[in-house]
Formats: structure tokens, C-alpha cells, sequence
């Protein structure tokens, strides 16, 4: 099931550079699922052709408000009944300009103004160079827009078309896919603060070797998105892993289990929810050499003491705010065999109300997973899916005991 599968996009294009980024973003569209109208201002046109997205979209551009082949010559009523939303990509300071003042003298414009406001959203994410981007005219025009119902993405920073450098840029069409999936998802934790704790740690023997596990962190990773998606405020504490952030989750990269400890302890204090996914080691050199360990020729290896991390999930949820029922924790279980006595038996012994149970070495790495959940209800099977697709369901679940 692709995310977008039976959305209907209106994808409207405004005079920019960017829009060589639309034509990425109209194939990303419609390979998640939905069916893209484009729509091109006169403007768009100078930097793109009508060809091209027609190709990508498959389906004509529209661009006339006069255009005759629509049967009842409203094409501006037509697009934006249908539309499940309407995404402006690139859209220009002078658009926005437009859009503010509900003027509607060409057909993108034209439709935005005739949408049912309630029902159809309208998202617009900005193009243009950083002085018109930061000028309190678009600033202002962009927070009155918002005022007015629209949903404003963000911009990029970096360096721009026109040589210089700065915000302003379009978000890239991966960024602007996963703001679109996300807007679409059910909000049941807006106003909750989640932590998650994700990937292996490393716990250094010298200056270029260590400690580590074959954790991805891609787990933690699709739970973080889960939960901004529904509407959280996510903190994600990272261990050593070559994973992008999901879009708008606050990360915080550590190392060993010591400092993701003391990131996860001073991030809980703000926190409302907490999902233990790491795979943090269980011990640590006691000492860690300040340089390389050489071979000594006696043909022996190096006598290496270990001493044991501190465990994170126990540790929160015996703090105070766990026991106060402000802080929810929820701990994962990376089994081999027996999964349902050793999740229980984890459950009790980390103190948690809510323990996730999965296979460890049948979804390390992995782009599925399957996951029991236990809690004091009893047991309950989340069937084998993309880890994306389960920690939407266990974000819904964890939600659902948030809120009781
Ligand atoms: N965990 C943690 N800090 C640790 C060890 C584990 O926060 N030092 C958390 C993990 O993130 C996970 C849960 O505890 O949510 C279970 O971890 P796991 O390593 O599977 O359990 P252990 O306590 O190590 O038990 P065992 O080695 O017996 O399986």
C-alpha cells in the first residue's frame, strides 16, 4: 500500500527555478500513489514545459482559465472540488502576493480563490532568493496566508540560483513528499512530546576500535516519523547510524551508552512519551585507552575489563515522572527465541506498561519486521509489515493508551 494510494493532488506550478524540482517531485507524487493535476501559471511556463509534466503527470496541463476542452468552461470549480488537496510547488513571492489579497486573474490563482476552504487544504511551499524570501512584505504575506487557513511549508537554506546564499530555497521533493504523507496522517498525539531512543551504541576500546551490534536504527527511526507525523514534538536521541532525519524530529547524535544516558535523561524531563528502540550495549570497557592497542609480540590479547551501562528504559521508568504517570515508557525486546515469555519477563523487569517484542536477528537491517505487543492487558500481534507502516500502528496504540 503506497501512502498516497486514492489521494487526488492538484499540483500547481508559479514562475521559479525551482520548478525543474516540481518535475521530480510530480513523479515522486504519483509513484506514492496519487493521481497529479498540474496546473502552471504563465510564469511556471518560462521555466518548464507543459510537455513535461503532462508526461510525468500523465494527464494534460492545465493552464487557461479560457481553456474550452472542460465541458461546463469552469475548469477553476472542477480542479478544486476534486482535489483531496492543493499543492503549490514552486510557489513566487508575487503568488503569494496574490493569493493574499484573493485576486484571481489566471487559472491557478483563480481556482485556489473558489476551493472550499473547509474541505479542500491548500499547501504552498516558497521559492525565491533569500532578500525577497526574508522582506517583511512576503513575511507578512506568508503569516497572513496562514491566518487565512493555508498550511505554509518551510524553506531550504543553502545556495541559491541567483550565486547567493541563504533561505529561500524550495524544500527538496523528498522533503516536501514526507510533509504531504504527514499531512494527511491522523493527528491523535498534537500537543504530546515523544523521545525515542534509536540504533546501537559504541562503546570505544581505544582511539579506532569498539564495541558496537548490527542495530540499524530504522526502527526508531520510522517510529520518530510516526509520531511527528501524528502530531508530536519528537526528540530522537541517535546512536551511530547512517540514516537522514525524518522531517521536523529534533535529532541529537551520541555515541556510547554513557551519553545517550545523559541525552535521554535530560531530554525525558520535557517529554510525555518515551520509546525505547536502542540497542544500547550492555557493557563498556572499564577504562578506554587514550591510544592505539599494539600487539606486544607475547602473542597474547590485551586482558580487557568491562564494566555495565546503565540501563536507560529502567532508569526513566522508575524516575519520578514515570512513577507521577507523566512520562509513558515504552521499552523494545530483541529476542532469539521465546518471544512471548521473554517479552513478559522483560516487561515486569523493566518496570514498563507497554513492551514491544520482536525478533532481533530476523529484522536487524531489515525493511519489515513483525512486533508483539505486551502490556497488561495481555498479548497482541502487529503482523509483518514496513517497519513505517508498524510504527504507525504502534503510534496509534501508544496513543491510545496515552490518552485513557
Ligand atoms: N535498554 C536501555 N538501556 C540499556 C539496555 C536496554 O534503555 N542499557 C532498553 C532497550 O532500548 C530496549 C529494552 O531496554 O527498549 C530491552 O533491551 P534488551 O537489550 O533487549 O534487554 P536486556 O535488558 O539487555 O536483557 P537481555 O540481555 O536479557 O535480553
Amino acid at each position: 500500500m503506497t501512502d498516497l494510494a486514492g489521494k487526488h493532488i492538484v499540483l500547481g506550478l508559479t514562475g521559479g527555478i525551482a520548478c525543474y524540482k516540481a518535475a521530480e517531485l510530480c513523479r515522486a507524487l504519483v509513484k506514492e500513489g496519487a493521481t497529479v493535476q498540474v496546473v502552471m501559471t504563465e510564469a511556471a511556463q518560462q521555466f518548464i514545459t507543459p510537455v513535461t509534466m503532462q508526461a510525468l503527470s500523465n494527464r494534460p496541463v492545465l493552464h487557461s482559465q479560457w481553456d474550452d476542452r472542460e465541458p461546463n468552461n469552469m475548469a477553476h470549480i472542477n480542479l478544486s472540488r476534486e482535489a483531496d488537496a492543493i499543492l503549490i510547488a514552486p510557489c513566487s513571492a508575487d503568488f503569494i502576493a496574490k493569493l493574499l489579497h484573493g485576486r484571481a486573474d489566471d487559472l491557478l490563482s483563480l481556482m485556489c480563490l473558489a476551493r472550499p476552504i473547509d474541505r479542500v487544504p491548500l499547501l504552498v511551499a516558497p521559492a525565491m532568493n533569500r532578500e525577497m524570501w526574508s522582506h517583511p512584505a512576503t513575511q507578512r504575506n506568508f503569516e497572513q496566508l496562514a491566518a487565512d487557513g493555508a498550511t505554509v511549508l518551510g524553506v531550504g537554506s543553502g545556495a541559491q540560483a541567483c550565486g547567493e546564499t541563504g533561505d529561500g530555497r524550495m524544500l527538496e521533493p523528498t522533503e516536501l513528499l514526507e510533509d504531504l504523507i504527514a499531512f494527511f496522517q491522523p493527528k491523535p498525539l498534537a500537543g504530546r512530546r515523544v523521545l525515542v531512543s534509536a540504533g546501537p551504541t559504541f562503546e570505544a576500546l581505544d582511539p579506532v576500535r569498539g564495541i558496537t551490534n548490527l542495530s540499524s536504527g530504522k526502527m526508531g527511526f520510522a517510529i520518530a516519523r510516526a509520531a511527528r507525523e501524528a502530531g508530536a514534538e519528537v526528540t530522537l536521541v541517535a546512536g551511530p547510524v547512517s540514516l537522514p532525519t525524518p522531517r521536523d524530529v529534533n535529532r541529537i547524535d551520541v555515541r556510547s551508552g554513557l551519553q545517550m544516558m545523559a541525552a535521554c535523561e535530560a531530554a525525558a524531563a520535557q517529554a510525555d512519551v518515551f520509546v525505547a528502540t536502542a540497542a544500547v550495549a550492555d557493557w563498556r570497557p572499564a577504562q578506554a585507552s587514550d591510544h592505539k592497542i599494539k600487539k606486544d609480540g607475547s602473542g597474547q590479547p590485551p586482558a580487557l575489563h568491562f564494566v555495565e551501562n546503565p540501563d536507560i528504559l529502567a532508569t526513566l521508568a522508575q524516575g519520578a515522572r514515570a512513577r507521577a504517570g507523566d512520562l509513558y515508557c515504552v521499552g523494545f525486546a530483541a529476542e532469539s527465541h521465546d518471544l512471548v515469555a521473554n517479552a513478559q519477563a522483560k516487561r515486569a523487569r523493566k518496570g514498563v506498561p507497554l513492551l514491544v517484542g520482536n525478533i532481533g536477528p530476523a529484522t536487524f537491517g531489515q525493511d519489515d519486521n513483525q512486533l508483539l505487543l505486551v502490556d497488561a492487558a495481555g498479548t497482541q500481534e502487529l503482523p509483518r509489515a514496513s517497519k513505517l507502516t508498524l510504527a504507525r500502528q504502534l503510534v496509534t496504540e501508544i496513543a491510545q493508551r496515552v490518552s485513557r
